[in-house]
């Protein structure tokens, strides 16, 4: 562990915290003022922490600032402020921060003898007009200015050194394990160790990172007491006592410890300070992803000095524990974060090439915007009957990873959405989005190289048969073209689908949804379709306990063929999910879907492969659900998360098939394949491959999987954890011999979890299943935050039943 840093210049780092300040009165600053800078001015004190500092009010109206130096400060850092004060000058004119005043021989300092027989130096630099941004309200759009301010100042000090750059100094986040000496001081143990902790993964982990950064001379201290502003707007930053050559990204991280402390969303806070950064000078992907650690760093060096000097100095107590609560509720929050959402939020707002006003992210909701009006507008004009979730449905304003926001800031954490499945809003996913739609969108009868590069990656990723993809806008769509390949390659008209299955809304894809058909509401379902209960080894007609169970659902195949058979139909096709999501998501069991598929095209049919809920990943061990069956289907279809969210589908099929419809009829649709798609579709697959989003599904899939099967053990309504991947099914009875579904209780719990922030959904055919499937960027903190949610709602529903 390294010591306290020593000086080049020989000076202690805390020398001058510790060292009195000068003590000349203001009628020796007035005539110090006259004598040495001919300024005729009253002089009034003014706050700082080691020197002594005079507003100086000229009579010809003109305001200065007379700074005394700590007779400890090395005179060569004091050359070092004013050579930059004088540099920054030069460089960017426009750039407000104070102005040196030379003496009147033409001096940059003039220096006194004190009362004590210390020696002085005196400078005089103009006054900043403008409200300290401490008395500020942190509105997002000055939040964004003090990082364009930051990023200004950074750059037009990029070309500056002084021999004494590299001094020792307290506040050097580069320095920071040197405090590991000083934590004895913190009294609460608890502090101590979260303090201790972050100084040691700062030393093992962040700074061989931080030493591999760009470095220059930074300001290193644009901070609530030396910034300046008007508004919205900053209009200076003082004080450059804390100058030092460190990595550049330091200077981003100390405005944003701290600033976004008691933010109602910290995290966009960071983001906005950040954004603005990034607008003047672009930040690297590394320091990006360092600046949650410098941010705890800088908040943990804060409370280590803050409870060292207090012990020192107990009678300026208030003024040095100012912050220090502050400084650890951050700290602690930014722990239960984790360094990945910042560094996604960071990301996001630093990608996002459209501007996205800070003020987007924390609104505070107007009346107009009340829930209720907003439902009761809905209501009228989307009409009554179009479902909302939850009792308390969720307002979202905006969505960052496996998080949904909503219109109070609250985080919410999202195990529902599989259609943002390489995580809300994903940067690479946006910028591919913007890129393209600023570039060029146009259609598929003409020719450009992204559909052509696309097809290609989708086809790569199936078997060598499935070469071919048209393109659509939506899964129904999909599955609706499916419908009519398979009819004019076969030449027959019948359909098999599960009991319950949901392919799709087109008139074609409803007749195969009975999930959707309304058969409660009496309607009956077309007679070209047979229908094949799901392979339920739960609670299905055949058992697990049955050693023949799996056969006895293969041969309902022969029944449903027969039966089409007796109304005049031979099947087109069966269409399965492979999760059987309607079903209340249920991985078939082995061998069922081979034998199936065998016996569907003994028949004359073509077996579709309906991805839009299984695809890309989410099963965790396959890429496609149908690859856990070693069956290759004749049709596969693609939607949901294929474009992260834009409206977009596929299907892929051999050439024959393809050629089958070609000879009837044309194909053609106007924005499925476009470009703005393709881009969007290439961006999806490249995320996916980068972050390892499959392994990762399969990894955090498991564990989220055995949390809920230990859950099981002490909550008697969960009667099976089953699914693949990130998509789990918790299925809940109220008694597990009867299985009787408990409906009400799903409901329930899922109202509750959503009330304790953690969003998931309901499906299956009895409404009695608990949907879990979030965007595969879950991580195992957030398995561990879903199951402790579902567990203390799980207690709350029982204990009420
Ligand atoms: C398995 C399956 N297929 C198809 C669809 C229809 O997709 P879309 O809503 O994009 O038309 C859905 C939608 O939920 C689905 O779950």
């Amino acid at each position: 562990m390294s010591t306290t840093p020593q000086s080049q210049t020989g000076v202690k780092a805390e020398s001058v915290l510790e060292a009195q300040a000068p003590a000349i009165s203001p009628s020796e600053a007035e005539s110090i003022a006259r004598r040495a800078f001919d300024i005729e001015a009253t002089a009034h004190p003014m706050d700082s922490e080691r020197d002594q500092n005079f507003q100086l009010r000229a009579k010809d109206g003109s305001q200065w600032v007379l700074k005394i130096a700590n007779p400890a400060e090395d005179p060569a850092l004091l050359d070092m402020q004013t050579q930059a004060l004088l540099h920054i000058a030069r460089v960017d004119p426009s750039l407000a921060i104070p102005r040196l005043k030379v003496t009147s021989d033409g001096a940059l300092f003039h220096e006194i003898d004190g009362a004590d027989g210390r020696r002085f130096i005196v400078r005089v630099l103009s006054f900043l007009p403008g409200q300290l941004l401490d008395d500020a309200t942190l509105h997002p759009a000055l939040l964004r200015d003090v990082g364009a301010m930051a990023a200004r100042l950074a750059r037009a000090l990029r070309g500056f050194f002084h021999p004494a750059a590299r001094h020792a100094l307290l506040w050097d986040l580069t320095q920071a394990p040197a405090l590991r000496t000083r934590t004895h001081h913190i009294e609460e143990q608890g502090r101590r160790r979260v303090v201790e902790k972050v100084l040691d993964h700062f030393d093992e982990k962040v700074l061989p990172q931080l030493k591999k950064q760009r470095a220059q001379v930074i300001h290193n201290d644009v901070s609530r007491l030396n910034t300046l502003v008007d508004g919205h707007r900053v209009t200076g930053v003082i004080d450059f006592g804390d100058l030092i050559h460190a990595p550049l990204v330091c200077d981003l991280a100390v405005p944003i410890a701290e600033l976004i402390r008691e933010q109602p969303d910290p995290i966009a806070a960071a983001a906005g300070i950040t954004a603005g950064y990034h607008a003047v000078t672009a930040l690297e992907d590394d320091e990006l992803r360092l600046i949650f650690d410098l941010v705890s760093t800088r908040c943990a060096m804060e409370i280590a000095v803050a409870n060292w000097r207090v012990c020192d100095h107990p009678e300026n107590s208030d003024y040095i524990m100012a912050g220090v609560e502050k400084a650890g509720t951050l700290l602690r929050q930014m722990r239960e974060w984790g360094a990945e959402r910042m560094y996604t939020a960071l990301r996001r707002a630093c990608a996002t090439p459209v501007s996205i006003e800070a003020s987007d992210f924390t609104r505070t909701p107007s009346n107009e915007d009340s829930q209720q009006s907003l439902i009761e507008r809905r209501r009228q004009r989307l009409g009554p009957e179009l479902e909302l979730f939850y009792d308390k449905p969720v307002h979202a304003v905006r969505g960052e990873g496996v998080w949904l926001i909503d219109d109070t800031g609250r985080s919410l954490l999202d195990a529902y959405n599989n259609v943002p499945s390489v995580g809300h809003c994903h940067p690479t996913v946006v910028q591919a989005l913007a890129r393209q739609a600023a570039t060029l969108n146009t259609n598929t009868r003409y020719l450009y190289k992204s559909v052509i590069e696309y097809a290609e990656r989708l086809t790569a990723t199936m078997p060598a048969d499935l070469s071919v993809c048209m393109f659509v806008c939506s899964g129904s769509e999909a599955n609706d073209l499916a419908w009519r390949l398979a009819k004019a390659h076969t030449g027959n008209s019948g359909g098999i689908v599960m009991e319950d299955a949901y392919h799709g809304t087109t008139d074609a894809v409803y007749e195969l949804s009975p999930a959707d058909y309304g058969i409660d509401k009496g309607r009956t379902l077309a007679e070209y379709i047979a229908t094949v209960p799901a392979p339920d080894g739960y609670r299905g007609q055949f058992r697990r306990d049955d050693p023949r169970y799996v056969d006895r659902y293969v041969a309902c195949f022969d029944n449903a063929i027969a039966s089409l058979d007796t109304r005049g139909f031979a099947p087109a096709a069966f269409y399965l999910d492979p999760v059987l999501s309607s079903n209340g998501i249920m991985v078939p069991p082995p061998g069922y879907l081979s034998a199936a598929f065998k016996k569907v095209r003994a028949a004359g049919g073509l077996c579709v492969s309906d991805e839009v809920q299984s695809g890309f990943g989410r099963t965790g061990d396959h890429f496609w659900g149908f690859e856990a069956h070693d069956v290759v289907p004749d049709i596969v279809t693609l939607g949901k998360p294929i474009g992260n969210g834009l409206s977009m589908a596929a299907v892929v099929t051999t050439p024959a098939i393809v050629a089958s419809l070609m000879q009837e009829t044309d194909f053609f649709s106007t924005t499925g394949g476009n470009p703005v798609a393709c881009a969007v579709g290439l961006a999806v697959l490249d995320v996916l491959e980068q972050e390892g989003l499959q392994e990762r599904a399969a990894r955090v899939g498991a564990k989220l999987r055995s949390h809920i099967e230990k859950l099981a053990e002490q909550h008697a309504l969960i009667g099976e954890v089953r699914g693949a991947g990130l998509f789990i099914g918790v299925e809940f009875v109220r008694d597990h011999s009867t299985l009787e579904p408990a409906a009400k209780e799903t409901a329930a719990v899922a109202n509750r979890m959503r009330e304790l922030g953690v969003l998931v959904g309901i499906d299956g055919p009895r409404s009695n299943v608990l949907k879990i499937r979030p965007p595969l960027v879950f991580d195992e903190n957030h398995a561990l935050q879903l199951a402790n949610t579902l567990d203390q709602a799980l207690r709350a529903t029982q204990s009420r039943n």
